[in-house]
């Protein structure tokens, strides 16, 4: 039995910057409404022709794997959390495979939204303590912004979501008092229509309904968000699954140096922390400048944080996240 720790990270976001006042040329909003909802000032879109979800997740983990002092030959198996796909399949694990050049490792590909990086690292977790894989690439990668309904109609849903990518390599270790101490995950299908993308689909609505229709106002394509219901079960399943990783390790509140949630919405994370009663040094927020990225959140604030010296060996970090599903998880770290 193994634990496994995170020995590399980075994370890559498109150049392009776009602004709440550039939002509001397009839609019907304001920059006052955007920030006093969701404290987001800007986010990352990709340009057309020279980002794709998977060729940011491939930047990202080139970062990740040099800064784990590994090589490409060493990585044992990859896991791809995104509900943006390249192609609706395959999915985005076999690309990154064939783009890094990577031996023909298994690729997987997880579909949890904003929990997917939460997945990812579970799942890695597991194969590692197993002693199956040594080193695993855990990447979370997400294209919004060509699938938004960028006009008034989708104003709900369109200003908060981000491009950008985010990566983690994942590595055997041998001291059981280091690395990932737990995972926890849930679900709750019953709420999946809540925070939706419902086409292309094999249910209902079958591809060849669609191509009949042919219908320009058809939404089915473009994200539906009961907004206030995500955002209140957002709260009670957060403090949930955190409470429930610190009680599985026998740790405090007090014992969290770094908090990483999900970055859904500022107001959520800030609620998080008064009810935990954390410092602004204990939690890390950059919602304000990449909106939500889903898959890719954590991934992309957990490196930032690192990046700023904020996380230090010995550290107790934990990683929290929820999302469309409804999904959640956590995953309690001693770094
Ligand atoms: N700009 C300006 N006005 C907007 C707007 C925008 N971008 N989006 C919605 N509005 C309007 C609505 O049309 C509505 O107008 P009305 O009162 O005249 O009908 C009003 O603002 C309030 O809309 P509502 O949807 O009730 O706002 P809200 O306070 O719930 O805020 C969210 C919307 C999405 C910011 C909020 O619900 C939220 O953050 N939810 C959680 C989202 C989340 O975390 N999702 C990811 C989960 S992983």
């Amino acid at each position: 039995m193994y634990h496994s720790k995170i020995t590399g990270l980075g994370f890559y976001v498109p150049d392009n910057i776009v602004t709440n006042d550039d939002l509001s040329k397009k839609i019907d909003t304001t920059d006052e409404w955007i920030q006093e909802r969701t404290g987001i000032q800007r986010r990352r879109h990709i340009i057309r022709g020279e980002d794709t979800t998977t060729s940011m997740g491939v930047k990202a983990a080139e970062i990740a794997i040099e800064r784990s002092g590994l090589a490409k030959e060493d990585i044992d198996f990859v896991i791809f959390a995104t509900l943006s796909p390249d192609y609706y399949f395959p999915g985005p694990g076999v690309l990154v495979q064939r783009d890094l050049g990577l031996k023909t490792v298994g690729a997987l590909d997880v579909r949890n939204q904003c929990s997917g990086f939460v997945y990812a690292v579970s799942i890695a977790d597991q194969y590692i303590k197993t002693g199956m894989y040594k080193n695993i690439l855990v990447i979370g990668s997400e294209v919004h912004s060509t699938g938004l309904d960028m006009t008034t109609r989708g104003r709900g849903v369109s200003v908060i979501f981000g491009d950008g990518a985010g990566a983690a390599v994942l590595s055997r270790e041998e001291d059981l008092t280091k690395g990932i101490l737990s995972t926890h995950l849930h679900s709750e299908g019953q709420h999946a229509e809540e925070l939706i993308v419902k086409a292309p689909g094999m249910g209902q609505r079958w591809v060849t309904d669609i191509i009949a229709d042919n219908n320009p106002e058809d939404e089915s394509y473009y994200p539906y968000m009961n907004g206030q219901f995500v955002f209140k079960n957002a709260v009670v399943r957060f403090s949930e699954v955190i409470n429930e990783g610190l009680q599985a390790n026998n740790l405090q509140v007090s014992d969290i140096d770094m908090l990483i949630p999900h970055q859904a919405n500022l107001r959520i994370s800030q609620f998080i922390q008064q009810k935990f009663q954390l410092s602004d040094d204990q939690v890390y927020n950059n919602i304000m400048d990449y909106g939500n990225t889903t898959a890719a959140s954590i991934p992309i604030a957990l490196t930032e944080a690192w990046e700023k010296g904020k996380i230090k060996e010995g550290d107790t970090v934990v990683l929290a996240a929820f999302g469309s599903g409804f999904t959640w998880g956590s995953v309690i770290i001693k770094w």
